[in-house]
């Protein structure tokens, strides 16, 4: 994620776009920088760190009677934060920045930018656009465009069109709003709110042209496009969950696009990053270690490590791995999984596995955090900032970043079939997501059902019942319901005593193999009168055997869970708000646990 935002008007232009960035700041704060027409050329101002960073270089360089320019906070997908890496680009007469990720950058590059100053795809973008540039923006962005693989939003400034802004999207957020004599581009509303509150939503395909006295949109042919303009009518604390009740419904419902984006920086390339000599092979084990949902991310990273790279994968709690005397050799790999990057057990297990001198590779969701400075090689999740307490859009970053790893460390063991049906089913992803997040109403009257049990079980077979760990943990740690989670298989051996009249019993079925098994296991729990709910594909008729079916579509079974997972988050928000908790602050809980 990375936060835009642009002015054109009457007022000073580095003032609002800096009180815009830093309202964006959410969305990433490794870099910052604005780009403003100062007396009819481009002056670009931009830093590592911070947007209060940008704003002491922008005190300095004393612009005067600037009243156009565009503004970027990065969270960096290509190339490490650096002043040079910070947007906007410049290439020739073109200035811009991005938020998304163009895919295909490294061929574009070649073609028509290839000694780029930066390292990253957005300085592509500028040289493709200026090299399509003859005078005429319009046609010169839509055949940029055509050209770009991936997720954008643009926001381009022409040296020779001063007071003009032209702004673009496919698939990455992007507002059009409009004041007196003035008009604005952001990431999303609350960025604006204090200016105006009226905004428009530009669709794929849709050029926004910007200038003092307004905005106009039009298509690839330079037909006018008519849209209705929109009144946002949220107070400030409700512009900074985006409209959402709670930062974690927001954070729910960023997923399709959070997914996308790891998707589309992992899915041909993980060499770019801190990453370049790393040797995917190992020769070794994997130990995966991590705490809480990152560890169950770990669980579900193992099997598909183990089904398509078929390295044996070891799963530890941080907390017990330096005290279990861990067997590590040196053609080991650890990774360590942590959205925070400063958990204190994760941390000590990268800190053992070092002094073993065996390789360590941090999946981590902050920039510059303790573990990304402590691990040998960094891959970062792209789920952005996360506020809520109770993870949503970083584990399930964490696992597809997982499930992506196992394909490129499966490398040739994969056959071309096997590789594109993966490939398929990571890019059917966010739209299955978007799909699964409409499934609000249903969780609503659902928790109607669960919402006074004292005791709720998860259960499920392989990938399965790595989910039905994190659901169970999802639920117990927002709602206070006491839940847990089992291998369907093991109920029988202890459990089942705890099973009586209409205890709720959450079973997931996503492993088609298994199914059967899990079914039996479900009749004998359905016997001593438990209410059981399923969660499956549309197609597997388990109406025989439970009292509701959660649906997901069918799909590729190694990507199912993560539908699954979408579900059952919303399903314990819901119970959680039906029960008055503190959703965003379960009680006893932080969000970066930093002691041992
Ligand atoms: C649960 C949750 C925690 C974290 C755990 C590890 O919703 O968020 O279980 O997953 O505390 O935190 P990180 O990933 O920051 O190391």
């Amino acid at each position: 994620m990375c936060g835009i935002i642009g002015y054109i008007g009457e007022r000073q232009a580095p003032d609002i776009l800096i009180d815009g960035l830093q309202k964006l700041e959410y969305r990433g704060y490794d870099s910052a920088g604005i780009a403003v027409f100062d007396h009819n050329s481009i002056k670009v101002i931009k830093t590592e760190g911070k947007v209060s960073a940008l704003a002491k270089k922008k005190a300095a360089a004393d612009l005067q009677e600037v009243h156009c320019g565009i503004g970027h906070t990065r969270w960096a997908t290509h190339g490490e934060p650096s002043d040079i890496n910070a947007h906007p680009h410049s290439v020739g007469r073109v200035t811009l920045v991005h938020n998304g990720i163009i895919e295909n950058y490294a061929e574009l590059g070649e073609r028509y930018h290839p000694s780029p100053l930066s390292r990253t795809d957005t300085e592509i973008a500028a040289a493709v656009i200026n090299a399509c540039y003859h005078g005429d923006a319009v046609s010169a962005i839509f055949e940029a465009v055509n050209m770009f693989h991936g997720a954008y939003a643009l926001c381009i400034m022409f040296e020779d069109q001063p007071d003009t802004v032209y702004a673009i999207r496919k698939s990455s957020p992007l507002i059009v709003a409009v004041g007196e004599n003035e008009t604005f581009l952001a990431s999303d509303i609350p960025a604006i709110l204090s200016h105006t509150k009226d905004y428009y939503l530009p669709e794929k395909g849709e050029l926004a042209i910007l200038t003092k006295q307004g905005v106009r949109f039009v298509g690839a042919t330079g037909e006018s496009i008519e849209k209705e303009l929109k009144t946002a009518d949220w107070d400030e604390s409700a512009a900074r969950k985006n409209g959402y009740d709670h930062y974690m419904l927001k954070e729910i419902f960023e997923q399709p696009a959070v997914i996308e984006q790891t998707i589309l920086r992992y899915k041909n390339d993980f060499t770019i990053f801190e990453n370049e000599d790393f040797d995917f092979e190992v020769k070794g084990n994997i130990h995966i270690v991590a705490c809480g949902s990152a560890y169950h991310a770990g669980l579900m990273g193992k099997y598909a490590i183990e089904k398509l790279a078929r390295v044996p994968v070891l799963v530890h709690i941080a907390s017990e791995f330096r005290y279990d005397n861990p067997i590590l050799h040196k053609d080991d790999l650890v990774i360590a999984i942590s959205q925070s990057g400063e958990t204190a057990d994760t941390l000590a297990a990268v800190r053992l596995a070092k002094e073993h001198n065996v390789r360590t590779l941090g999946i981590v969701n902050v920039r510059g955090s303790s573990l990304s400075r402590l691990a040998d090689h960094t891959l970062y999740t792209l789920a952005g900032p996360e506020i809520a307490v109770a993870t949503t859009k970083a584990y399930l970053c964490q696992v597809c970043l997982l499930q992506l790893l196992a394909v490129r460390m499966a490398g040739k063991g994969l056959t071309m079939q096997e590789y594109k049906d993966m490939m398929v089913a990571f890019e059917a992803l966010p739209a299955q997501i978007e799909q699964a997040l409409s499934f609000c109403d249903d969780a609503k009257a659902l928790a109607e059902k669960f919402k006074n049990a004292e005791h709720i079980f998860f259960m499920g077979r392989g990938q399965d019942s790595c989910l039905a760990m994190e659901a169970s943990l999802k639920l117990k740690e927002i709602s206070y319901i006491h839940s847990e989670a089992y291998a369907a298989g093991e109920l029988k051996h202890g459990t089942i005593s705890l099973i009586t009249e209409n205890t709720p019993i959450i079973s997931i079925m996503t492993d088609r193999n298994r199914l059967p098994k899990t079914a039996s296991n479900l009749k004998e729990t359905g016997a001593r009168g438990a209410l059981i709910t399923a969660v499956t594909y549309s197609d597997v008729r388990a109406d025989a055997y439970t009292d509701e079916q959660i649906s997901i579509p069918v799909m590729n079974e190694m990507t199912a869970p993560l539908i699954a997972a979408v579900k059952l988050q919303l399903l314990a928000y819901y119970v959680a708000l039906s029960k008055g908790c503190d959703i965003d602050q379960p009680r006893n809980l932080a969000k970066s646990v930093t002691v041992e």
